[in-house]
Protein backbone atom coordinates (compact mmCIF):
# COMPACT_ATOMS: atom_id res chain seq x y z
CA UNK A 1 0.00 0.00 0.00
CA UNK A 2 2.74 2.52 0.80
CA UNK A 3 4.77 1.88 -2.19
CA UNK A 4 1.43 2.35 -4.76
CA UNK A 5 0.75 5.47 -2.64
CA UNK A 6 4.10 6.82 -2.96
CA UNK A 7 4.65 5.46 -6.54
CA UNK A 8 1.00 7.41 -7.48
CA UNK A 9 2.18 10.61 -5.67
CA UNK A 10 6.11 10.96 -7.06
CA UNK A 11 4.08 10.81 -10.61
CA UNK A 12 1.56 13.58 -9.19
CA UNK A 13 -1.34 12.20 -8.59
CA UNK A 14 -3.39 13.08 -5.79
CA UNK A 15 -4.67 10.16 -3.37
CA UNK A 16 -7.90 10.46 -0.83
CA UNK A 17 -7.93 7.79 1.80
CA UNK A 18 -11.25 6.40 3.19
CA UNK A 19 -10.66 4.10 6.40
CA UNK A 20 -13.35 1.98 7.26
CA UNK A 21 -14.13 -1.23 9.81
CA UNK A 22 -16.08 -2.76 7.00
CA UNK A 23 -20.15 -3.53 6.80
CA UNK A 24 -20.09 -0.44 4.54
CA UNK A 25 -23.17 1.07 3.77
CA UNK A 26 -24.38 4.13 1.91
CA UNK A 27 -22.83 6.31 4.60
CA UNK A 28 -19.58 4.95 4.20
CA UNK A 29 -20.31 5.26 0.05
CA UNK A 30 -20.92 8.66 0.28
CA UNK A 31 -17.23 9.18 1.76
CA UNK A 32 -16.29 6.90 -1.34
CA UNK A 33 -18.12 8.70 -3.63
CA UNK A 34 -16.33 12.02 -2.94
CA UNK A 35 -13.07 10.68 -2.73
CA UNK A 36 -13.48 9.51 -6.00
CA UNK A 37 -14.88 12.93 -7.28
CA UNK A 38 -11.72 14.69 -5.90
CA UNK A 39 -8.59 12.88 -6.37
CA UNK A 40 -6.81 10.70 -8.67
CA UNK A 41 -6.20 7.65 -6.55
CA UNK A 42 -8.78 6.57 -4.17
CA UNK A 43 -7.97 4.39 -1.49
CA UNK A 44 -10.15 2.76 1.24
CA UNK A 45 -8.91 0.12 4.05
CA UNK A 46 -11.51 -2.08 5.86
CA UNK A 47 -9.99 -3.19 9.40
CA UNK A 48 -12.05 -3.81 12.16
CA UNK A 49 -9.47 -1.91 14.82
CA UNK A 50 -8.72 -4.06 17.94
CA UNK A 51 -7.44 -1.32 20.08
CA UNK A 52 -10.97 1.08 19.63
CA UNK A 53 -12.90 -2.12 21.18
CA UNK A 54 -13.46 -1.71 24.90
CA UNK A 55 -13.10 -5.31 27.09
CA UNK A 56 -17.01 -5.59 27.04
CA UNK A 57 -17.04 -5.02 23.33
CA UNK A 58 -17.75 -7.61 20.86
CA UNK A 59 -15.05 -6.96 18.72
CA UNK A 60 -15.06 -10.82 17.37
CA UNK A 61 -19.03 -9.99 16.13
CA UNK A 62 -18.82 -7.10 14.27
CA UNK A 63 -19.81 -8.15 11.16
CA UNK A 64 -16.86 -8.65 8.43
CA UNK A 65 -18.65 -9.14 4.96
CA UNK A 66 -15.25 -8.86 2.82
CA UNK A 67 -16.48 -10.05 -0.57
CA UNK A 68 -19.86 -7.33 -0.55
CA UNK A 69 -17.63 -4.73 0.65
CA UNK A 70 -14.81 -5.15 -2.09
CA UNK A 71 -18.02 -4.96 -4.54
CA UNK A 72 -18.91 -1.73 -3.08
CA UNK A 73 -15.68 -0.53 -3.14
CA UNK A 74 -15.13 -1.33 -6.84
CA UNK A 75 -18.85 0.24 -8.05
CA UNK A 76 -17.50 3.32 -6.25
CA UNK A 77 -14.46 3.09 -8.04
CA UNK A 78 -11.94 2.39 -5.54
CA UNK A 79 -8.55 1.89 -6.91
CA UNK A 80 -7.05 0.55 -3.90
CA UNK A 81 -8.18 -1.78 -0.77
CA UNK A 82 -5.95 -2.27 1.81
CA UNK A 83 -7.05 -4.98 4.45
CA UNK A 84 -4.42 -5.49 6.59
CA UNK A 85 -4.28 -8.48 9.23
CA UNK A 86 -4.27 -7.60 12.82
CA UNK A 87 -0.68 -8.80 12.94
CA UNK A 88 0.72 -6.65 10.56
CA UNK A 89 -0.54 -3.74 12.13
CA UNK A 90 -0.04 -4.65 15.81
CA UNK A 91 2.90 -7.17 15.72
CA UNK A 92 3.95 -8.68 19.09
CA UNK A 93 5.13 -6.13 21.16
CA UNK A 94 3.60 -3.43 19.99
CA UNK A 95 3.81 -0.29 22.28
CA UNK A 96 2.88 3.01 20.91
CA UNK A 97 -0.70 5.36 21.01
CA UNK A 98 -1.92 8.91 20.02
CA UNK A 99 -3.36 10.54 23.34
CA UNK A 100 -5.17 13.52 22.22
CA UNK A 101 -6.16 15.09 25.51
CA UNK A 102 -9.06 17.37 26.05
CA UNK A 103 -11.42 16.49 23.71
CA UNK A 104 -11.16 12.83 24.58
CA UNK A 105 -12.62 12.76 27.87
CA UNK A 106 -15.90 13.74 27.14
CA UNK A 107 -19.18 12.23 25.69
CA UNK A 108 -18.38 9.03 24.12
CA UNK A 109 -14.63 8.75 25.62
CA UNK A 110 -16.23 9.04 28.44
CA UNK A 111 -18.58 6.14 28.34
CA UNK A 112 -16.29 3.91 26.15
CA UNK A 113 -12.97 4.70 27.91
CA UNK A 114 -9.91 4.50 25.83
CA UNK A 115 -11.88 4.38 22.45
CA UNK A 116 -10.20 7.41 21.04
CA UNK A 117 -6.62 6.56 21.88
CA UNK A 118 -7.33 3.36 19.52
CA UNK A 119 -9.45 5.51 16.81
CA UNK A 120 -6.22 8.24 17.29
CA UNK A 121 -3.46 5.48 17.08
CA UNK A 122 -4.75 3.49 13.70
CA UNK A 123 -5.60 6.70 11.65
CA UNK A 124 -2.32 8.19 12.45
CA UNK A 125 -0.64 4.38 11.53
CA UNK A 126 -2.87 4.37 8.31
CA UNK A 127 -2.18 7.87 7.25
CA UNK A 128 1.77 6.93 8.02
CA UNK A 129 1.04 3.78 5.28
CA UNK A 130 -1.29 5.77 2.65
CA UNK A 131 0.38 9.35 2.95
CA UNK A 132 -2.84 10.76 1.63
CA UNK A 133 -3.37 13.72 0.26
CA UNK A 134 -7.26 14.12 1.86
CA UNK A 135 -8.80 11.78 4.39
CA UNK A 136 -12.38 11.42 4.20
CA UNK A 137 -14.48 10.39 7.42
CA UNK A 138 -18.11 10.87 8.48
CA UNK A 139 -20.01 13.66 10.64
CA UNK A 140 -21.85 11.04 11.86
CA UNK A 141 -19.22 10.23 14.36
CA UNK A 142 -18.79 13.80 15.15
CA UNK A 143 -16.19 13.74 18.05
CA UNK A 144 -14.26 11.17 16.74
CA UNK A 145 -14.14 13.67 13.61
CA UNK A 146 -13.22 16.69 15.52
CA UNK A 147 -10.32 13.95 17.54
CA UNK A 148 -8.57 13.37 14.00
CA UNK A 149 -8.54 17.04 12.96
CA UNK A 150 -7.00 18.05 16.17
CA UNK A 151 -4.41 14.99 15.82
CA UNK A 152 -3.66 16.22 11.92
CA UNK A 153 -3.13 19.29 13.50
CA UNK A 154 -1.04 18.61 16.66
CA UNK A 155 1.10 16.62 14.40
CA UNK A 156 2.00 18.66 11.32
CA UNK A 157 0.05 16.51 9.20
CA UNK A 158 -0.19 17.55 5.74
CA UNK A 159 -3.26 15.49 5.20
CA UNK A 160 -6.21 17.85 4.71
CA UNK A 161 -9.49 16.19 6.64
CA UNK A 162 -12.57 16.29 4.78
CA UNK A 163 -15.84 15.99 6.98
CA UNK A 164 -19.01 14.93 5.62
CA UNK A 165 -22.98 15.16 6.41
CA UNK A 166 -24.47 11.79 8.14
CA UNK A 167 -26.65 9.54 5.32
CA UNK A 168 -30.13 9.03 6.79
CA UNK A 169 -32.55 6.68 5.83
CA UNK A 170 -35.90 7.73 4.30
CA UNK A 171 -36.96 8.05 8.45
CA UNK A 172 -34.35 9.83 9.54
CA UNK A 173 -32.32 7.41 11.45
CA UNK A 174 -28.81 7.68 11.11
CA UNK A 175 -27.17 4.72 8.90
CA UNK A 176 -24.97 2.30 10.77
CA UNK A 177 -23.33 -0.67 10.64
CA UNK A 178 -25.58 -1.02 14.30
CA UNK A 179 -29.10 -0.41 13.32
CA UNK A 180 -28.83 -4.60 11.92
CA UNK A 181 -28.81 -5.29 15.95
CA UNK A 182 -32.42 -3.59 16.25
CA UNK A 183 -35.31 -5.57 15.80
CA UNK A 184 -38.08 -4.33 14.29
CA UNK A 185 -39.81 -3.19 17.52
CA UNK A 186 -36.13 -1.67 18.87
CA UNK A 187 -35.90 0.28 15.22
CA UNK A 188 -38.94 2.32 15.92
CA UNK A 189 -38.05 3.35 19.12
CA UNK A 190 -34.52 4.13 17.87
CA UNK A 191 -36.62 7.15 15.71
CA UNK A 192 -36.39 8.95 18.53
CA UNK A 193 -33.03 9.78 18.67
CA UNK A 194 -33.34 11.96 15.19
CA UNK A 195 -36.67 13.38 15.87
CA UNK A 196 -34.75 14.37 19.61
CA UNK A 197 -32.02 15.88 17.57
CA UNK A 198 -34.44 17.42 14.68
CA UNK A 199 -37.04 18.89 17.65
CA UNK A 200 -34.09 20.94 19.45
CA UNK A 201 -32.18 22.27 16.61
CA UNK A 202 -35.60 23.81 15.77
CA UNK A 203 -36.04 24.73 19.70
CA UNK A 204 -32.56 26.93 18.68
CA UNK A 205 -34.02 28.09 15.02
CA UNK A 206 -36.84 29.75 16.99
CA UNK A 207 -34.45 32.04 19.47
CA UNK A 208 -33.43 29.13 22.63
CA UNK A 209 -30.22 30.45 24.04
CA UNK A 210 -30.16 28.46 27.12
CA UNK A 211 -28.24 25.37 26.10
CA UNK A 212 -29.38 23.98 29.57
CA UNK A 213 -32.93 24.71 28.15
CA UNK A 214 -32.52 22.93 24.90
CA UNK A 215 -30.61 19.67 26.59
CA UNK A 216 -33.49 19.75 29.23
CA UNK A 217 -36.08 19.70 26.67
CA UNK A 218 -33.76 16.68 24.66
CA UNK A 219 -33.74 14.46 27.61
CA UNK A 220 -37.47 14.66 28.20
CA UNK A 221 -37.81 13.72 24.49
CA UNK A 222 -35.24 10.99 25.62
CA UNK A 223 -36.48 9.27 27.93
CA UNK A 224 -39.20 7.19 26.64
CA UNK A 225 -39.55 3.86 27.43
CA UNK A 226 -37.31 1.34 26.36
CA UNK A 227 -34.79 4.26 25.74
CA UNK A 228 -31.63 4.78 28.04
CA UNK A 229 -29.86 7.92 27.32
CA UNK A 230 -26.15 7.72 27.89
CA UNK A 231 -25.93 11.63 27.01
CA UNK A 232 -27.61 14.46 25.33
CA UNK A 233 -24.85 17.70 25.14
CA UNK A 234 -25.27 21.22 23.65
CA UNK A 235 -21.67 22.00 23.15
CA UNK A 236 -19.25 24.16 20.77
CA UNK A 237 -18.72 22.78 17.84
CA UNK A 238 -14.84 22.47 18.30
CA UNK A 239 -13.65 21.94 21.56
CA UNK A 240 -17.09 19.74 22.49
CA UNK A 241 -17.21 21.26 25.79
CA UNK A 242 -20.71 22.43 27.16
CA UNK A 243 -22.47 25.46 26.37
CA UNK A 244 -23.95 27.76 28.90
CA UNK A 245 -25.06 30.28 25.99
CA UNK A 246 -25.56 29.13 22.69
CA UNK A 247 -23.58 31.48 20.37
CA UNK A 248 -23.86 31.43 16.43
CA UNK A 249 -22.34 27.38 16.26
CA UNK A 250 -23.37 24.60 18.26
CA UNK A 251 -23.24 20.84 17.93
CA UNK A 252 -25.87 18.73 19.91
CA UNK A 253 -24.76 15.44 20.77
CA UNK A 254 -26.48 11.97 21.90
CA UNK A 255 -26.10 8.59 22.48
CA UNK A 256 -28.61 6.27 23.67
CA UNK A 257 -29.07 2.92 23.91
CA UNK A 258 -32.04 0.54 22.57
CA UNK A 259 -31.73 -3.19 24.09
CA UNK A 260 -28.32 -4.02 23.23
CA UNK A 261 -27.62 -1.73 21.21
CA UNK A 262 -25.33 2.21 21.04
CA UNK A 263 -26.43 4.52 19.06
CA UNK A 264 -25.31 7.94 18.51
CA UNK A 265 -26.33 10.70 16.64
CA UNK A 266 -25.94 14.68 16.27
CA UNK A 267 -26.74 18.00 14.33
CA UNK A 268 -25.13 20.80 13.94
CA UNK A 269 -26.29 24.52 14.47
CA UNK A 270 -25.05 26.95 12.67
CA UNK A 271 -26.84 30.21 12.46
CA UNK A 272 -28.06 31.78 9.02
CA UNK A 273 -25.91 34.41 7.66
CA UNK A 274 -27.22 37.74 8.26
CA UNK A 275 -28.74 39.91 6.05
CA UNK A 276 -26.34 42.81 4.38
CA UNK A 277 -28.10 45.49 6.49
CA UNK A 278 -30.66 47.80 5.65
CA UNK A 279 -31.96 48.62 2.24
CA UNK A 280 -33.80 51.65 1.23
CA UNK A 281 -37.07 49.84 1.36
CA UNK A 282 -36.81 48.52 4.85
CA UNK A 283 -35.65 52.27 5.59
CA UNK A 284 -39.49 53.31 3.69
P1 LIG B 1 -16.66 2.97 10.53
O1 LIG B 1 -17.66 2.91 11.64
O2 LIG B 1 -16.61 1.84 9.55
O3 LIG B 1 -16.87 4.32 9.76
C1 LIG B 1 -16.02 4.69 8.72
C2 LIG B 1 -16.35 6.10 8.31
O4 LIG B 1 -17.70 6.16 7.82
C3 LIG B 1 -16.26 7.10 9.48
O5 LIG B 1 -15.62 8.29 9.06
C4 LIG B 1 -17.72 7.34 9.82
O6 LIG B 1 -17.97 8.61 10.41
C5 LIG B 1 -18.36 7.24 8.43
N1 LIG B 1 -19.81 6.96 8.56
C6 LIG B 1 -20.42 5.98 9.26
N2 LIG B 1 -21.76 6.09 9.17
C7 LIG B 1 -22.01 7.17 8.40
C8 LIG B 1 -23.21 7.81 7.94
N3 LIG B 1 -24.42 7.37 8.24
N4 LIG B 1 -23.06 8.93 7.15
C9 LIG B 1 -21.84 9.39 6.83
N5 LIG B 1 -20.68 8.83 7.23
C10 LIG B 1 -20.76 7.73 8.00
O7 LIG B 1 -15.38 5.09 12.19
C11 LIG B 1 -14.77 4.05 12.01
O8 LIG B 1 -15.17 3.06 11.15
C12 LIG B 1 -13.43 3.76 12.70
O9 LIG B 1 -13.43 4.39 13.95
C13 LIG B 1 -12.20 4.20 11.88
C14 LIG B 1 -12.18 5.71 11.64
C15 LIG B 1 -12.16 3.46 10.53
C16 LIG B 1 -10.91 3.82 12.66
O10 LIG B 1 -10.87 2.48 12.94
Amino acid sequence: MRETCTLARLSGMSVGFVPTMGALHNGHLSLLRAARAENEVVAASIFVNPTQFGPSEDLEKYPRPLEADLNMCEEAGVNLVFTPAREALYPAGYASFVDVEGLTDRWEGEVRNGHFRGVATIVLKLLQIVGPDRLYMGEKDYQQLQVIRRMVRDFHLTTQVVGLPTVRDADGLALSSRNACLSLEERKKSLILPRTLHHCLGFIEDGERRAWEVQRAGLDYLSVEGVATDYFAVVDPDTLRQLDIIGPRAALLAAIRVGNTRLIDNRIWNEAPQPEGLTHADLG
